[in-house]
């Protein structure tokens, strides 16, 4: 697994150069990059359950991951969260499973979420309870537990930051402790014999995970907790936003778990969380009951131009141009040269924004194809690029450059500015 890891970054930083992409970090990495090439999409139970999650809900839910499409969309982990285990260990020092929860244990969970073609998530903790309180945490069992979870043929592992006993590491800051702990764990899953990807549940932002977590894990947290309104899922955008340098394939920023469909989120506030979500590479990790969604919700999780936004495999986190009066233009170069672009209004009132081919990092051309990645529209313009974006809400487009007719001569100085618009479509 290591000796795959390392042939990935240095194919990796290859890429990286020729592409002209952020530069890497250089540390060798311990983590199996190869895990997550592109960002991981599944769903989790802990925004739609907290920590009551069941073996009938996780079989549903896979079930209903299926039935939904969204399978077929991309998303293949199926991720248990906190609250499966008992607050003790059994003599042999094994994590002991809720039987109510789980009857039979977790193993046949695992079985019947990989008979349907998906992948199966855990949750851990690092410290000795997790963040409730109410489960044992993985302290001083880190080789034990990941074992255990290899010998259930578990796929992904989401280690959280709760009850680590800090007075171990006299003189270490929060996030000097993080990084040790997290290593360590990841030492273990390396020694498993089974890969299994890691998510870093570093959920504060105190911990610095983006200054170190590069070469630990495969993914890491930017900030706390999301919860179902406007106001924290913008904050995790915020959060996550300027950490843009440091993702790459196998490593991504994470801004937590998506609430599209959930609570107090709007339809239009759904899709701007999905939206921005895609842009940032972040992964895609659905919250909601799939069992119940409505359509709406369905559509905007099975969006496959924008997945495709975000399952790009040059892997460069979209960033941010510009930022105006609530107004904001991100951009993302994708493999193909295009720019996937979000105009973001996060106004209370409708507005118009506009930006230029050339602001959003496109080389030069007489003109670009402009898709609308929600409307489905396909336009085309001279470079100025303008969209109608109600409160809350996106537009998120894709803009290429477009080939010159055969026998059309190049403009040989200035362009002539562009005398149409673009395109404004009307956003919800
Ligand atoms: C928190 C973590 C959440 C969720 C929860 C489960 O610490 O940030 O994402 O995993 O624990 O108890």
């Amino acid at each position: 697994m290591i000796a795959r890891g390392k042939f990935v970054v240095i194919g990796l930083l290859l890429l990286a150069a020729l592409c002209g992409g952020p530069t890497r970090p250089q540390q060798p990495a311990t983590v199996d990059l190869g895990l997550a090439l592109t960002p991981p999409m599944g769903w989790d139970s802990y925004n739609a359950y907290g920590r009551r999650a069941t073996a009938t809900d996780l079989e549903a839910q896979a079930a209903a991951l299926v039935a939904s499409g969204m399978k077929a969309a991309g998303y293949s982990y199926v991720n248990l969260d906190g609250g499966w285990t008992l607050r003790r260990r059994d003599a042999h020092g094994r994590l002991q499973v809720n039987r109510q929860k789980f009857p039979h244990g977790i193993a046949p969970v695992v079985d019947y979420v990989h008979s349907l073609g998906l992948k199966f998530g855990i949750y851990a903790s690092l410290g000795k309870t997790n963040c409730a309180g109410s489960g044992a945490g993985s302290w001083g069992h880190y080789r034990q537990d990941v074992r255990t979870f290899a010998r259930w043929h578990v796929d992904f592992v989401k280690v959280d930051w709760c009850a680590v006993p800090r007075k171990r590491f006299p003189g270490l800051t929060g996030a000097q402790v993080a990084q040790r702990v997290f290593e360590q764990f990841g030492r273990a899953l390396e020694a498993a014999g089974r890969p299994m990807a890691y998510s870093l549940s570093t959920n504060h932002p105190g911990l610095v995970a983006w200054a170190w977590a590069s070469t630990v894990g495969n993914m890491w947290r930017t900030n706390g907790d999301i919860h179902a309104t406007y106001a924290r899922m913008r904050a995790n955008f915020i959060a996550n936003a300027g950490r843009y340098a440091i993702a790459g394939p196998g490593r991504w920023n994470d801004p937590d778990m998506l609430e599209v469909g959930n609570g107090r989120l709007t339809p239009t506030e759904s899709r701007t969380n999905f939206s921005l979500w895609a842009e940032m590479a972040a992964p895609l990790i659905a919250g909601n009951d799939l069992t119940r969604m409505s359509s709406t919700t369905r559509r905007i999780l099975t969006n496959r131009a924008v997945i495709a936004v975000n399952q790009d495999r040059l892997g460069q986190q979209g960033r941010v141009v510009a930022r105006r009066g609530g107004h904001w233009i991100l951009t993302k170069p994708l493999a193909s040269g295009a720019r996937a672009i979000v105009l973001f209004n996060d106004t209370a009132k409708p507005a118009v924004i506009s930006t230029s081919a050339r602001t959003v990092g496109l080389p030069s051309a007489r003109r670009y194809g402009v898709d609308d990645l929600w409307t489905h529209l396909v336009t085309s313009t001279a470079g100025r690029i303008v969209a109608r974006v109600a409160p809350h809400a996106v537009a998120m487009l894709k803009l290429s450059p477009m080939p010159d007719a055969p026998g059309s001569a190049r403009p040989s100085g200035r362009q002539r500015p562009p005398s149409d618009l673009g395109l404004a479509p009307a956003s919800r």
